[in-house]
């Protein structure tokens, strides 16, 4: 089985990054490549799932805005490009970004009721296949393999469950993550079959029941950012829906997590090689920009 669809949520307000966000959405600021190359956010995802084998990818965006991310990927007009011959590396750019635009779909999510509803909107899209999900406004670099591709290779051990990447996080980061409890494969420690996922433990309830073995003292393993989705999330997302089954106001993925695991079991898989650039907010975004910038 192969892992052929991914989707990327890019529909939030970015409330947090406002006024900047008021002007341009977040997953569309400016973030410099390894090749000194200045990309929108969200072109990343593009490069690195096609990377790691991909075939289809959608977008959730608010109404109206799959034009504009279209209109990026198309490039510019004949007179800019003109002017863009003195600059060989972004002429190629232009044509390869141009590629994406005839591959990628959107889904829209009419209202921002969280994550785990923007998620929902892309039922259609998955069809009953696994799908991929990263973090609009997060991006991945793995030093020897493409983390997206690394997820993906999961779905080969999964036995049809969802598989969730995870890394190491300590207690002052709790706050920021759904964090999990479980135990590890023997043949393969870094796969961990989960016994609990909790979004955002306070260090209490973390000491109390989110141990997975194998770990330091005060050192939990929390969502890195991106998940293989198995089907059924689709079936409960749309009860937490029709049930108004909110955290915080939002239908979260989270809580659609956890009850998945209670049905029919769930995975994680620790990374260890990739990292997470995280753009969510102002000061993260900052210092994300310059190591993403210098990574691997
Ligand atoms: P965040 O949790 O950062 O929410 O979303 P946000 O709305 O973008 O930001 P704030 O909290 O208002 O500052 C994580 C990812 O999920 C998407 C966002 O675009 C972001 O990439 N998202 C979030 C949606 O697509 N729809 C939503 O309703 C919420």
């Amino acid at each position: 089985m192969k892992v052929r669809k991914a989707v990327i949520p890019i529909a939030g307000l970015g409330t947090r990054h406002f006024p900047a966000s008021h002007a341009v959405k977040k997953e569309m600021f400016p973030v410099v490549g390894t090749d000194g190359i200045a990309r929108a956010l969200f072109h990343y995802h593009l490069l690195e799932l096609d990377a790691a084998g991909i075939e289809e990818i959608c977008f959730i965006v608010q109404p109206g805005e799959d034009k504009m991310v279209k209109k990026y990927l198309l490039g510019p007009d004949k007179n800019y490009l003109k002017r863009l011959e003195k600059y060989p590396a972004l002429l190629r750019e232009a044509a390869e970004m141009k590629k994406f635009s005839e591959h990628i779909s959107f889904a829209v999510q009419h209202e921002q009721e969280g994550y785990g509803h923007a998620i929902f909107q892309t039922k259609d899209f998955a069809n009953g296949e696994m799908v991929l999900l990263g973090l609009g406004d997060h991006l991945f670099r793995g030093k020897l393999v493409s983390p997206y591709r690394e997820l993906a290779e999961m779905v080969k051990v999964s036995a049809g469950k969802s598989v969730s990447a995870v890394n190491r996080i300590s207690a002052n980061e709790l706050r920021g993550y759904g964090t999990i409890a479980g135990v590890r494969r023997q043949e393969n420690p870094r796969l961990i079959d989960v016994s609990l996922i909790i979004e955002k433990p306070t260090v209490a309830v973390a000491e109390e029941k989110l141990h997975v073995d194998g770990l330091p003292k005060e050192t939990w393993l929390g969502w890195f950012g991106m998940h293989l989705l198995a089907p059924s999330i689709y079936e409960i997302l749309g009860e937490m829906i029709r049930n108004n089954i909110r955290d915080g106001g939002e239908f979260q993925l989270t809580r659609a997590q956890e009850l998945q695991r209670q049905r029919e079991g769930y995975l994680a898989v620790e990374m260890t090689e990739a990292q997470r650039f995280d753009f969510g907010v102002p000061d993260d975004f900052v210092a994300s920009v310059r190591s993403f910038r210098h990574s691997a």
